[in-house]
């Protein structure tokens, strides 16, 4: 038997590259060696989109759209859906008695999330307890492993604690899951900031390789770089970066050599980035346009993981009541 991986996203948009090498592309790797549970973390999306809920459905259809474009098997893995798993509301609910608040009002991602977010009202009983339901679609179905980047690290130890505290109070019903750490590329957007969704600076696995040209065509480079007769720095050149991540490691001396030598111009390192980049993205984008002609079949994926899921949730939950002592009728 394999062991057991549980991840989540929010849908809050199309995926660009960043969240492909600092998630999704390792989500589909673990899919040879593990069991994999992958879910679209809608309620969660709430939590900060809960004034205008308009797209969180399209946003929702997107994402799983990527996730089997990038290579997520519904054979091999189990694609659900968070909000048709009320199971997941009522572990989130019977942990909400137990979690101290002063844990959640100290939790780093909370408190970096609501200074970002400042021109949203995120005093809410809801943000303030992600967390908790965080811990609740993991612990739920006993994973091993959750893959996760460095930002999530927090909100990791925050499940092991409740699961603790509730193991110490029902009896040992939740093995506690370790993070799987995934390696967080920087992943620098076409102005040189982080690739972010809110910059308008990314590239998204739906961009059509002529899209993706037109972003990386006129992208920043060292700014220092004038003429291509001026030598540059491929330390301060986000296009470089994206080498970094797309290209394989064997042409990166030379490329530092053309770019310090000033032996070619931008426009030819960019050039080659886009030829790599196309290697890996032009298979996905098309995969994707594929899925997106098949959405009726796509719906079905999900309504066929969340059966799956379901079943495992629903055992889980005849535990915790069990051990709760709830009366049953
Ligand atoms: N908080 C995660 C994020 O923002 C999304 C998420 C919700 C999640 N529930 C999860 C991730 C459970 C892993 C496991 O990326
Ligand atoms: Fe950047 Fe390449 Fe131009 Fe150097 S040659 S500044 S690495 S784009």
């Amino acid at each position: 038997m394999k062991d057991r991986v549980l991840s989540g996203m929010r849908p809050t948009g199309r995926l660009h590259l960043g969240n492909y090498l600092g998630a999704l592309k390792n989500w589909v790797s673990l899919q040879d060696d593990y069991q994999c549970f992958y879910f679209v973390a809608d309620w969660h999306a709430l939590t900060t989109e809960y004034a205008d809920t308009s797209q969180i459905e399209e946003w929702s259809v997107e994402i799983v759209l990527d996730w089997l474009a990038a290579g997520l098997d519904p054979e091999r893995s189990v694609l659900f859906l968070q909000s048709q798993l009320l199971e997941h509301a009522e572990l989130s609910l019977i942990f909400s008695m137990l979690t101290p608040v002063s844990w959640l009002e100290r939790n780093p991602t909370y408190k970096d999330l609501k200074q970002e977010l400042k021109h949203k009202d995120l005093a809410t009983h809801g943000f303030l307890g992600y967390p908790v339901l965080q811990a609740a679609d993991i612990l739920i179905y006993k994973p091993r492993f959750v893959p996760v980047g460095v930002d999530q690290l927090p909100h990791l130890e925050l499940t092991r604690e409740i699961a603790r505290r509730f193991n110490n109070f029902y009896g040992e019903i939740f093995p506690e899951p370790q993070p799987k750490m995934t390696p967080t590329p920087k992943v620098p957007g076409v102005d040189g900031r982080k690739m972010s969704k809110s910059y308008d600076n990314a590239i998204y696995l739906a961009d059509s390789m002529e899209v993706v040209w037109e972003k990386i065509r006129p992208m920043v480079t060292d700014t220092n770089r004038k003429r291509k007769t001026d030598p540059g720095d491929p330390a301060l050149c986000p296009v470089f970066a994206l080498h970094e991540a797309f290209t394989p490691e064997s042409e990166h001396v030379g490329i530092v050599e053309n770019c310090k030598g000033a032996k070619w111009g931008c426009i030819e390192c960019k050039r080659l980035l886009m030829q790599h980049l196309e290697e890996e993205m032009e298979p996905i984008y098309q995969r994707r346009v594929e899925w997106e002609a098949k959405r009726v079949e796509v719906v079905e994926i999900m309504r066929e993981g969340t059966g799956r899921a379901r079943d495992i949730a629903r055992v889980t939950m005849d535990e915790v009541r069990e051990a709760v002592k709830f009366w049953r009728l």
